[in-house]
């Protein structure tokens, strides 16, 4: 999960790093409210940030100085619907302004290929960062960091001295890099990144931006991360999906898939999309699929119900193949959440669905799908079949 600015401006914060007031507002007159209240820390001026998950606001024209409340106001009313790369604007922050005197770069990521940490400084921050690691990157220093140690104060000086800071700002800067280390270890994030981290003209060094990318296999350990998700923008199935505890991503096709096992599904999705080639529907469509859905090893019965009230909730799905190889998973439960579902959907259950299960208790699943008889259902013996199946009824519609 990515946080929003202001987030990471808090969880900063929170854990002692340097950054300025900030409050957010949805509404102009908010914003000049706040503006009023965050001016005040900084002779009236106050900075008008756009909250997107996307970078370059301030060259898109989503930070704007602002050096009185009427200001902040008219820069609100500019910002708030307006379009960042496709991201548009429901909030904004009012920041305190800061007096700027030098702007760098700071970053520590999850640097997979070495199964490592990786830390990004530059005397050169800024707007233009991408920019500086391909022209010149010399400027931009790479500092692995050993995920058993982190960032120490020996770490903190090698990654300033890497970056070139004359003495005394490296003296500065250290301490905060050691701080943004303990963001990101203690809140599990893969990214963490301050662009610009500046130096103001009294000589602080603050984040005055942040990055956070929080790791959600780690969400078990921080219940307080849940309240920081964007619940407005997620997708209303999977947030549905996620609720009952289902791994389903919405894709854009019209054939719903139910598997278990990540790979067993990954493989539907391109045998469905293979398959799909042979049909065309009447708007002259091959039929592909429309989500990837993993009910796990010993999926019960509830789970199975669950999945397909999920997929059979997605207007584009038009038809639904379910593919089951049991292992732990028995095809007797699955074929009771298949029956549960479209019973309990009744006159509801309109959309076909193919049936493949194979492997543990494969026998009496099929019993029971071939025992209720339900005119939806189709059983498929071989996965291809079952796809193609799945894809022509698709296409019929
Ligand atoms: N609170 C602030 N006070 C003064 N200048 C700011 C402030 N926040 C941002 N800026 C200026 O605006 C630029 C862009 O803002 P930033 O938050 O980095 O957005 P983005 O990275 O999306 O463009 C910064 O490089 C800095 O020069
Ligand atoms: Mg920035």
């Amino acid at each position: 999960m990515d946080l929003f600015e202001y987030q990471a401006r808090d969880m900063f914060e929170a854990h002692g790093v340097p950054v300025l007031a900030g409050k957010i507002a949805t509404t102009p007159q908010d914003a000049r409210a706040a503006a009023e209240e965050i001016g005040a820390l900084s002779g009236g001026v106050s900075v008008v940030k756009a909250q997107v998950k996307t970078g370059g606001r301030g060259k898109a024209g989503g930070v704007k100085v602002a050096k009185s409340a009427d200001e902040a106001q008219q820069h609100a009313e500019q910002i708030l619907g307006m379009d960042i790369k496709g991201h548009t604007v429901g909030t904004v922050m009012i920041a305190q302004g800061a007096q700027i005197a030098e702007e760098y770069y700071f970053s520590v990521l999850l640097d997979r290929a070495n199964r490592s940490y990786l830390a990004m400084c530059s005397r050169e921050g800024g707007m233009e960062i991408e920019q500086l690691a391909v022209e010149r990157p010399e400027a931009l220093a790479r500092i692995p960091v050993d995920p058993n140690v982190g960032i120490d104060q020996a770490k903190a000086e090698e990654i300033v001295a890497a970056a070139k800071f004359d003495p005394e700002t490296a003296a500065k800067v250290a301490p905060v890099l050691i701080k943004l280390w303990d963001v990101y270890a203690g809140e599990d994030a893969t990214l963490v990144e301050v662009n610009p981290l500046v130096k103001t003209t009294d000589g602080q060094i603050v984040a005055l931006d942040g990055k956070v990318s929080l790791d959600a296999n780690a969400d078990f350990r921080h219940p307080d991360h849940a309240a920081l998700e964007d619940v407005a923008a997620a997708d209303p199935l999977e947030a549905a999906a996620k609720e009952k505890g289902l791994n389903y991503v919405k894709l854009d096709g019209d054939v719903g898939i139910i598997g278990n096992g990540a790979g067993l599904v990954m493989s539907t999705l391109d045998v469905v999309a293979y398959a799909g080639e042979e049909f065309t529907n009447p708007a002259g469509e091959h039929p592909k699929p429309a989500n990837f859905l993993d009910i796990g090893g010993g999926a019960s019965a509830e789970v199975m119900t669950n999945g397909l009230n999920i997929i059979l909730g997605d207007e584009q799905v038009k038809s639904v193949f379910v593919n089951v190889f049991g292992g732990i998973t028995a095809c007797d439960e699955v074929a009771k959440g298949i029956v549960g579902a479209l019973d309990a959907l009744g006159d509801g259950a309109t959309k076909p669905l193919v049936v493949r299960l194979d492997g543990n208790a494969v026998d009496e699943g099929r019993a029971i799908l071939a025992e209720r008889n339900h005119p939806l259902v189709t059983i498929e013996a071989t996965m291809d079949g079952a796809a193609a199946k799945a894809a022509e009824l698709a296409a019929a519609k």
